[in-house]
């Protein structure tokens, strides 16, 4: 069993948009995202992920739950292997029994140790052999001082097959080297080494352990940067470039800049800007968001200024503004990346660069100006559009407020108007139904009942207060669907009743049948605009359906008892039956 604690800590730290976002193309829909099925055939999408609630449903099929439910059913993984993944991913470690634990950290300073020792000679050809000549020649023509290279501890792969793995495998066993990815297995069992006539930045954690290594060619052949595979100590969505030699800094000067490129941090670096971190060539993820809003919560996004920096800044953005930072945008002038820039211009052309920087409104603004034509009323609505469903992402309401106005303000059109379409794209992606309770019921389940109890549940999962009160007044047995009436169980009884949504999912977290269920309820709950009013709908027809059943099973059972002549009993039962007709509803409680 992998303990609740560990299973909470997973779920806070991952997030299914990212997760999912990894697997299935998502599209932005207002404040959730959609992407076409990827667990049945369909042209229009109708796969929708809420990050909010952390769940994934699908209108078309049916399909849902939470990223647990998501892996093992887009993975074919099980539970435990499911977890297993995420946990990885969150940096979460699962618990083991003693013996594999120990096995798994054994391993693990195994690798470190690889890694240290892999460091060491990359440093040491650089320094020590007579071929590194022209590669410290290149460093040095790339502006780079010996005091910075040793900082950052760069250093040199010989052009040679076997160069590491000979020199390491007397220290560390060659299936660790293999793990490591430092080697690679060739023909006849030999191995060869990843890394050869490169340039090596040793990629060091938070607390400066070497756990993976970039390496650049000193020309322009391809791939520029060949870098360290995931490994038991390594996943790039974790880790941020220069954190280690950064961190003091960005306490001190209370913001974090974001760079692309390990040039773009040693560049920095070395002129005197230390606060810098580089995402490793991948878009930013959230666990490195939470890594920076540990030393701070403001960054400046530094990206190279050409069409994918501005993709990958964007991105950046959300990603950061989702983790509740506050972010500002530099754009250097085109062609340049912070470190070509800081090279040809100087420091103090840079730091006016910084000072420029732009907040999210702005620099959004600004883009949208360059594609749509703001001179035209069509062009102006665009923009608005486009304003507005990022809007939604800022969690705090007077930013939100104030940039409404701005925005208004800029593009002459009415604050109201503004709102009135954020509201829109605040809501869910598709039309709010109305709830609308049916005076018709019949005793079986059917299609109505099962949506009535549906939203039902949806409601009770969405507020507490909701829950508090069908805990008072609804019994198990109000619900009729059996599926539905599985997650009544737990919401009306448990005892101590989960205080999030995904401490509710975690209930029936081998159960997928019912976190499907679940994830379609709460989907069907979010559709409905009223929803005290709806509630207040469910909680009648409940009563109401109760009294059918009742009158139903009466009828019957009269119908029975002057078959046998028991008149007593049909004495009894015609008793019940003009009471409830009376609508006195505690009739049906009685024997
Ligand atoms: P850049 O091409 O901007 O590299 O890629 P750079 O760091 O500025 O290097 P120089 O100045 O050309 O020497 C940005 C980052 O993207 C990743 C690396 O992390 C790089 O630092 N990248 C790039 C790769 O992982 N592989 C590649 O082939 C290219
Ligand atoms: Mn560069």
């Amino acid at each position: 069993m992998i303990p609740e604690t560990t299973l909470n800590q997973i779920q806070e730290r991952v997030n299914i948009a990212e997760i999912i976002g990894a697997r299935v193309d998502l599209k932005r829909a207002g404040k959730n995202f959609k992407a076409n099925c990827p667990f049945h055939q369909e042209k229009s999408p109708s796969f929708m992920v809420n990050p909010d609630k952390q769940i994934f449903h699908c209108f078309g099929c049916g399909v849902g739950g939470n990223v647990f439910t998501f892996l093992m059913k887009f993975e074919k993984k099980d539970f435990r292997e499911a977890v297993e993944v995420l946990a990885n991913h969150a940096g979460v470690e699962i618990p083991k029994d003693k013996v594999v634990d120990a096995a798994k950290e054994a391993r693990q300073n195994e690798l470190i140790k690889a890694h240290r020792l892999a460091c060491e000679f990359y440093q040491n050809v650089l320094w020590k052999d007579k071929v590194s000549e022209r590669v410290k020649a290149y460093l040095k023509s790339r502006g780079l001082t010996e005091e910075t290279i040793k900082d950052f501890q760069i250093g040199f792969a010989p052009e040679a097959w076997e160069a590491l793995g000979t020199a390491l495998k007397k220290d560390v066993p060659e299936k660790i080297l293999e793990k490591s990815g430092l080697i690679l297995p060739g023909k006849e069992g030999k191995y060869y080494d990843r890394f050869r006539k490169r340039i090596i930045f040793p990629i060091l954690d938070s607390k400066g352990v070497c756990v993976a290594f970039g390496g650049r060619v000193l020309d322009d052949s391809q791939p520029k940067y060949l870098n360290s595979p995931e490994t038991e100590i390594y996943s790039k969505g974790r880790q941020l470039y220069g954190l280690y030699q950064a961190r003091s800094v960005i306490r001190g000067e209370d913001f974090v800049i974001v760079v692309e490129g390990y040039m773009d941090v040693i560049g920095c670096h070395q002129a005197g800007v230390r606060n810098v971190v580089a995402s490793l060539g991948t878009a930013l993820t959230s666990d490195q968001a939470r890594l920076m809003k540990r030393h701070t919560s403001n960054a400046y996004i530094l990206y190279d200024a050409d069409a994918a920096g501005e993709t990958a800044t964007l991105r950046g953005l959300e990603i950061l503004l989702e983790e509740g930072m506050e972010v500002k945008i530099v754009r250097l002038a085109d062609g340049y990346d912070p470190d070509s820039f800081i090279l040809k211009f100087g420091i103090p052309a840079f730091r006016e660069a910084l000072n420029g920087a732009k907040n999210l409104f702005e620099y959004k603004v600004a883009l949208l100006k360059t594609k749509f034509a703001s001179n035209t009323v069509e062009g102006r609505v665009k923009i608005a559009n486009e304003m507005v469903a990022l809007f939604s992402k800022v969690k705090n309401e007077i930013l939100r407020a104030a940039w409404t106005q701005e925005l208004a303000k800029e593009l002459g059109l009415s604050e109201a108007a503004l709102k009135m379409e954020m509201e829109k794209t605040g809501a869910s992606e598709k039309p709010a139904q109305p709830f609308q309770p049916q005076i018709q019921i019949r005793p079986a389940v059917t299609g109505e009942i099962r949506t009535a109890e549906k939203i039902l549940i949806g409601l009770l999962l969405e507020r507490k207060d909701f829950l508090l009160k069908a805990r008072e007044f609804l019994t198990v047995e109000d619900f009729r669907h059996p599926a539905l009436r599985k997650i009544a169980q737990e919401m009306l009884l448990s005892v101590e009743p989960p205080t999030s949504l995904s401490g509710w999912m975690g209930l029936f977290r081998e159960d997928i049948e019912s976190a499907e269920m679940m994830a379609m309820a709460v989907a069907e709950a979010e559709k409905v605009s009223f929803k005290d009013k709806a509630f207040e709908d469910c909680l009648l027809w409940i009563e109401k359906t109760k009294i059918e059943v009742r009158r139903e099973q009466l009828q019957a059972q009269i119908v029975d008892a002057q078959r046998i002549g028991d008149r007593n009993r049909i004495h009894q039962l015609l008793q019940d039956f003009s009471e409830l007709n009376r609508g006195m509803k505690k009739s049906h409680e009685k024997k």
